[in-house]
Order: structure tokens, then C-alpha cells, then sequence
């Protein structure tokens, strides 16, 4: 399996300590920006389809605004509430002031 360079959108869009939803080759992504660090991760939470960049964002820890379930953004891993499963986390670049994410290819 190779990884697939994806431009997301303009690194501007991407404020400090916040979230952004956005379109990665037809995936939700959440694009969050830590510390000068932007990470990318699934938008959709593992547990019963919440919307995390709807959610709440502190440190490198995301909270799921339906029922707190809680994400470390940097490696995907639960950090507590309902959600067992990981939400799946991507590599990201910047280049040109240009944000790209590393989509899995089939
Ligand atoms: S949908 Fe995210 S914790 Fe339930």
C-alpha cells in the first residue's frame, strides 16, 4: 500500500489551536493546528459517527461533542469515554503554504 499526496488547502486556513473540516479525496478530515504542529485525522468519531472538529480541541487531545469521547490527535489513540476503536490519524506536509495529507490508496 503506497500513500497518496492529497492538497487539502491553504496552511492559513488552519489556525492555531483550532480545528478545520476538510475534503481529502472525497475523505472527512479534521486538519488541527498545535503548538506551530498541524496534524490530520478522520473527522467522523469511531463511536457513533460525531463530528470531531464540532467537538472540543486542548492540547493534542480532541473531545467528541456527543458523548466526550476523547482522541489523541497525534497518534489517533482513545484516551477515555465510549469509543474503542482509534480514529485513523494522517501524515501531513506543507509545502508552498500549501497543507497536503498522505491518503492511503487502496
Ligand atoms: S460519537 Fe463520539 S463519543 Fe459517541
Amino acid at each position: 500500500m503506497t500513500d497518496n499526496w492529497v492538497a487539502v488547502c491553504p496552511l492559513a486556513a488552519v489556525k492555531s489551536g483550532e480545528m478545520t473540516l476538510e475534503d481529502a479525496a472525497g475523505n472527512e478530515i479534521v486538519l488541527a493546528s498545535v503548538d506551530g504542529q498541524v496534524y490530520a485525522f478522520d473527522a467522523i468519531c469511531t463511536h457513533a459517527l460525531g463530528y470531531l472538529d464540532q467537538g472540543d480541541l486542548e492540547g493534542h487531545e480532541v473531545r467528541c461533542p456527543l458523548h466526550e469521547g476523547r482522541f489523541d490527535i497525534r497518534t489517533g489513540a482513545v484516551l477515555g469515554g465510549e469509543p474503542q476503536e482509534p480514529i485513523a490519524v494522517y501524515p501531513i506536509r506543507i509545502d508552498e503554504d500549501t497543507v497536503y495529507v498522505a491518503m492511503p490508496e487502496d
